[in-house]
């Protein structure tokens, strides 16, 4: 199996150009279920995730075809991809796709608004915590679909189509809004949705749909509108930056030190990560073309910080942070508030020489001097690539197992850091 190497301690300098958002990405091939013309897909990232969903939706009957390099296209363009979902032939994803990534069990709102019937797989277990789906259900039930739960999958069914209605969560959920508002585009009457995740990529699907003709206001508020439509048609729509990627590489270049430029980032997608690390006193300046991260010799201010939903600081970059953290010069607290078990890097820290304490869902963080390079692995993205931030200031080798888990979510990354200076490389076999 690959594996990344790295030897740590060489400053980042240069340029990382910001692929487009995964989270945005997954949910808006989704979208092309609702309707029977093409939706197109621009600066769609590589991605083991994306091609795993190409796969899913390939089985429901969608025709999925991407486009290479067009001449004088830079190389790090997305792809453009496009997908038409003409026929739908099969209303089942089954447990060994929808297990191998939970996002895929989003199919369920589009399939049932627009065939009226849906065979879904529960996602099963997850490393990061226990995440149900019963916003999802609870929302279609409102919407009028009678739900079943049988033999590990659900069945939902709304022979006479979904009707409109309001879907007050109690709790945010960001894939439960999606199904929302997916469902509700071509639901009959108006559909509010409240207490709605605000993140960025909700917003990005919804801008999407309205190409698509949905009625939607609201998206990024608390509250969204939805007056269903009758039916969608075919759009082109261009996959937003990913702010995790972004706060990623801006953590990664904080904790090598040096000069690096997100190219194509967008600041107002993470104000709460980039006023962090300004506090911790990283000089963080917007450019034209994106970010520019800096940090010479000075030491690291420790932080305090909860996780929370957008604008908070988002649980992604958790992990991230946490890497970070272990080299500044203090102790820092970090409160994990949306998943209850996505503590997995602190084990994997602590073998490279970090102190971490955790107690429920905070970890303390006492800053040490140095790391050590050392073997490593970690069961999710988000606390994979943590990894690889404390590997670039680790003194010697370190090297990070099951890079599978990176390739799910990080386009090029020991690509991208090399090219910075950092001493990174995979090592395949
Ligand atoms: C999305 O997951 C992201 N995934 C996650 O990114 C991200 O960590 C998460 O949102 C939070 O920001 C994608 O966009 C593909 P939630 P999602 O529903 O939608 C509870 C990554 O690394 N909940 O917002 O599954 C849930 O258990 C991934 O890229 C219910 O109780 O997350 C959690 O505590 C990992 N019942 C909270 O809500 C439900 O029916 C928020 O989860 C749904 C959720």
């Amino acid at each position: 199996m690959d594996r990344i190497r790295i030897r740590g301690g060489r400053a980042l300098k240069g340029e990382i150009p910001i692929s487009g958002a995964k989270n945005a990405t997954l949910p808006l091939m989704i979208a092309s279920l609702l309707t029977e013309d093409t939706l197109v897909l621009d600066n769609v990232p590589q991605l083991a995730d994306v091609t795993l969903l190409q796969r899913i939706l390939g089985n429901h009957g969608v025709d999925v075809m991407l486009s290479g390099k067009r001449p004088g296209e830079s190389e790090h363009a997305g792809q453009t991809v496009q997908l038409s979902a003409k026929n739908i032939v099969d209303t089942t994803a089954p447990y060994h796709l929808v297990s191998k990534m939970r996002a895929s069990f989003w199919v369920i709102g589009p399939l049932l608004a627009r065939v009226g019937q849906a065979r879904v797989s529960l996602p099963g277990g997850c490393a990061i915590g226990t995440r149900p789906v019963d916003f999802h259900l609870a929302a279609l039930k409102m919407l009028g679909a009678a739900i079943e739960i049988e033999g590990g999958f659900v069945i939902a069914s709304a022979r006479e189509g979904l009707r409109g209605a309001r879907i007050p969560f109690p709790k945010v959920s960001v894939g439960a809004t999606h199904t929302a508002m997916l469902a509700a585009s071509l639901a009959r009457g108006e559909s509010v949705i409240e207490n709605a995740a605000r993140e960025p990529e909700i917003v990005d699907v919804a801008a999407c749909l309205e190409k698509m003709g949905a009625k939607i206001s609201g998206a990024g508020t608390g509250t969204i509108r939805i007056e269903g439509v009758e039916r969608l048609h075919g759009a082109r729509h261009a996959v937003l930056p990913d702010r995790i990627e972004t706060g990623t590489y801006a953590m990664a270049a904080a904790m090598a030190g040096g000069d690096v430029e997100l190219l194509g980032a967008r600041p107002e997608l993470l104000e709460a990560p980039l006023e962090l690390l300004a506090r911790a006193g990283v000089e963080v300046t917007r450019t034209n073309a994106g970010i520019r991260i800096r940090r010479d010799g000075a030491g690291l201010l420790p932080v305090e910080i909860a996780t929370a939903p957008f604008p908070g600081f988002p649980t992604d970059l958790q992990a991230q942070l946490m890497a970070l953290m272990t080299r500044a010069r203090g102790t820092s607290r970090i409160t994990e508030t949306i998943f209850e078990n996505r503590f997995m890097h602190v084990q994997e820290l602590a073998r490279l020489g970090a102190r971490i304490h955790l107690d429920g869902e905070t970890a303390t963080v006492e800053g040490v001097e140095r790391l050590k390079g050392a073997p490593v692995m970690a069961t999710d993205l988000r606390a994979s690539v943590s990894l690889v931030i404390a590997g670039l200031a680790a003194e010697g080798e370190t090297v990070v197992h099951r890079v599978y888990h990176l390739d799910r979510g990080f386009e090029r990354l020991e690509q991208k850091l090399a090219r910075c200076g950092a001493a990174i490389e995979r090592v395949t076999g």
